[in-house]
């Protein structure tokens, strides 16, 4: 099979710095997908191997099945990646038409041309005329985009194209460009540090941590079945407790659960997402004091000291709670665990 892009061994050191380490990701043509890692974690260091902008110190990078970096060397011009840099980087003294030309042929810079890309990411071509400074910054995002779109790459690389923007324009900007990309049957590579954004955007997550990637999965594999408890704790908000695995149950302050064990036996993590512990007021379950509070509109996040069953030390738990009846500290409430928790070695 013919990869869009095919990332391996890709080794990146800035001075004494290991940047990149061993970095391995295979890309499907016309897929979308999401890297995801704290700040500094290497994110932009990997777009711009792939863009052209910088070489790697080992390994290779293919795109459409020829080798453009380690074992012979393609320039960023030559290779049919769009990029659109994390700050947008629009030329502030040009106009936005100006701009989108640029990626354009010469002979191609034709105002139709120029309002048809405008339109691809939904803004009016009365805006060609402005400068930069006289858009939002969800307009700016989109005007970066639209010059991108102009060179008809066969990958995009997207470098936190929505972090300037607040959380409706955000979700909206999003949409739009999700949409852009899929009609033109485009594969694109977003890079982010918001799990929701990655979840949402993307067929594929890959998840780096330091250099490395960790995990590549659907959102489900990696919301539901993180490799390893870092990236649990990563992905989302994460039950994590002390527990001792057999036979397909896990024996925890939550009771005997359910677990998947992924090979691990006795002495154990498990691991809950919060959304899988149900607050029950007919007392089935596992009972327990409500300790903490946290009151965030549409839900609640309720901390929750377990009553101890015999030989497990107390533990805390975090809970999730939909705008249901008020709780408050000091209330007694049943737990109920649904679904299966995920095993981990201890
Ligand atoms: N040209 C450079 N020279 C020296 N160090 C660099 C250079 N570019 C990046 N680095 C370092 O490499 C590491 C990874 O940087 P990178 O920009 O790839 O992180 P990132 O994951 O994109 O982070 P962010 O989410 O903050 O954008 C950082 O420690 C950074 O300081
Ligand atoms: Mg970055």
């Amino acid at each position: 099979m013919t990869y869009a892009l095919e990332v391996e061994g890709l080794d990146k050191s800035f001075g004494a710095a290991a940047v990149l380490r061993d970095v391995a990701l295979t890309v499907e043509a016309g897929s979308t997908t999401a890297i995801l890692g704290p700040s500094g974690c290497g994110k932009t260091t990997l777009l711009r191997l792939v863009a052209g902008f910088d070489k790697p110190d080992a390994g290779t990078i293919a795109l459409g099945g020829r080798v453009v970096a380690g074992g012979g060397w393609t320039p960023a011009h030559r290779r049919s990646v769009g990029y659109v840099a994390q700050d947008g980087a629009l030329f502030p003294h040009a106009t936005v038409g100006a701009n989108v030309g640029f990626g354009l042929p010469r002979r191609a810079r034709t105002r139709s041309k120029i309002a048809e890309l405008l339109e691809m990411v939904s803004l009016d071509s009365v805006y060609a005329t402005r400068r930069p400074d006289q858009l939002s910054g969800g307009q700016q995002q989109r005007v970066a985009l639209a010059r991108a779109l102009a060179r008809e790459p066969e990958l995009m690389l997207l470098d936190e194209p929505f972090s300037a923007l607040d959380a409706g324009l955000r979700a909206n900007t999003r949409r739009i460009v999700a949409d852009v990309l899929a009609k033109a049957g485009i594969t694109t590579i977003l890079v982010t540090h918001d799990q929701p954004e990655a979840l949402s955007f993307a067929d594929r997550v890959a998840v780096m941590s330091s250099g490395r990637l960790a995990q590549i999965g659907t959102p489900r594999e990696i919301y539901s079945a993180p490799i390893d408890v870092p990236t649990a704790e990563f992905i989302g908000d994460a039950v994590v407790l002390g527990a001792h695995v057999e036979s397909g149950r896990a024996r925890c302050a939550l009771g005997n659960i359910a677990v998947t064990a992924n090979g691990v036996r006795g002495d154990a993590r498990v691991m809950l997402r919060p959304e899988q512990i149900e607050v029950t007021s007919d007392g089935a379950g596992v009972s327990g004091t409500v300790v903490d509070v946290e009151y965030l509109g549409s839900e609640m996040l309720l901390g929750i000291r377990l009553d101890t069953p015999d030989g497990v030390l107390p533990e805390r738990v975090t809970v999730r709670r939909f705008g249901a009846t008020p709780l408050a500290p000091g209330d007694r409430v049943g737990i109920r665990v649904l679904g299966e928790a995920v095993a981990y070695e201890p």
